[in-house]
């Protein structure tokens, strides 16, 4: 069977820009039964840029509960914390060395990321897209459930891929199908069309927290920025407003609808009509998740040990894979 794996960084909140773009996306192909799936929360890449401990420790919980709150389940799929699955780090060493400094100097995100002083990054930052495509590569996963976002990064995972396969004269990693699919690929910022919803915005109103209360999402939606005209009747009449078709996005994704389907419910309505809906129908899919998170997040030790069970049946695949690595690559071994 085909392996899917896909991973997010617990470095804050969970926004509804993660949820509709990758976590309600890995439920689905968890559900779809014809993949085996693995699911990650990469504490390890979370500390490219300083996070304070007791902080990383609540999130990483707190993205667990997330994961199993949008139903994720356990006995489905492999659910795992990065740090605890060593074989990720090690491998990532491996692609350190097949990686040039050239593709990374290419990664818009580390170039957005580490701002005009790069010389005061992390080597971290720079060698993270090295240790993504170690996460997925680890395991010979195939499929790669992502937002828009992380298309170049999958892309240099392939590249790896190809150059390792090709230094060492082996077939061994596969060459990654990113899957960026459904109608919230790049879920905007509320307060900026052209700005991606992200958990780093200074402005608490940019975003939709999967922890919001009703109100707070309510209000969040109403005062959305958004053009005075009603809705079109058609998606063609949203070509050159994205703060409407963003909302038209994010309606369609939580519905389990299309785009279309929703120009077809909502055309010619004035947003007076359509946002209070969309408050309605966020609301509806949001709160049993955030209701969900805070029960499990009452019990820190039963997420625990549900991360623990999931490293230990990583194990399993990542081990070998890593022996077997290490064996073309020419290290003396097994210990
Ligand atoms: P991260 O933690 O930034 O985001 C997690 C997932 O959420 C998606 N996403 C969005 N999708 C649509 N609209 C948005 N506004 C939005 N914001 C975030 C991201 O595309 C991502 O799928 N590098 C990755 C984590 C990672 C990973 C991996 C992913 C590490 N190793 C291996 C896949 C495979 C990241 O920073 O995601």
């Amino acid at each position: 069977t085909p392996r899917v794996f896909s991973g997010i960084q617990p470095s804050g909140g969970l926004t509804l820009g993660n949820y509709l773009g990758a976590m309600k996306r890995f439920v689905d192909m968890q559900e779809a039964g014809s993949f085996e799936t693995v699911y990650c929360m990469v504490d390890l890449h979370a500390i490219t840029v300083w996070q304070d401990p007791a902080t990383l420790t609540r999130n990483t919980r707190e993205l667990c509960a997330g994961f199993l709150a949008a139903g994720i389940d356990p006995a489905k799929s492999i659910l795992i914390n990065q740090s605890q699955v060593p074989e990720h780090a090690q491998l990532a060493w491996v692609f350190n060395c097949v990686a040039r400094m050239g593709w990374m100097q290419r990664m818009t995100q580390f170039k957005d990321k580490a701002g005009k002083n790069a010389q005061n990054a992390s080597l971290g930052l720079f060698a993270y897209p090295s240790l993504m495509a170690a996460d997925i590569l680890i395991y010979h996963a195939t499929h790669v459930p992502v937002g828009e976002d992380q298309k170049q990064h999958l892309e240099l995972t392939r590249d790896i891929a190809t150059k390792f396969n090709h230094d060492y004269g082996v077939d061994f990693f596969p060459i990654t199908e990113p899957v960026i699919e459904g109608a919230a690929t790049r879920v905007m910022s509320l307060r900026d069309g052209t700005k991606k919803m992200s958990k780093s915005d200074p402005s608490d109103m940019s975003r939709i927290n999967m922890t919001d209360d009703a109100d707070a999402i309510a209000k969040k939606i109403r005062k959305a920025k958004t053009d005075p005209e009603p809705l079109p009747d058609s998606l063609d009449g949203l070509a050159d407003r994205p703060e409407a078709r963003n909302l038209v996005n994010i309606y369609a994704a939580l519905d389990d609808s299309t785009a279309e389907a929703v120009m077809t419910q909502f055309a010619g309505q004035p947003f007076g009509t359509f946002k209070p809906a969309l408050a309605d129908l966020a609301v509806a899919k949001l709160s049993p998740i955030s209701a969900e998170m805070s029960r499990l997040m009452a019990d820190p030790a039963e997420i625990d040990r549900i991360l623990s069970a999931g490293a230990h049946r990583a194990r399993e695949i990542t081990a070998p894979i890593l022996r077997k690595t290490f064996d073309i690559v020419g290290m003396v071994g097994p210990v």
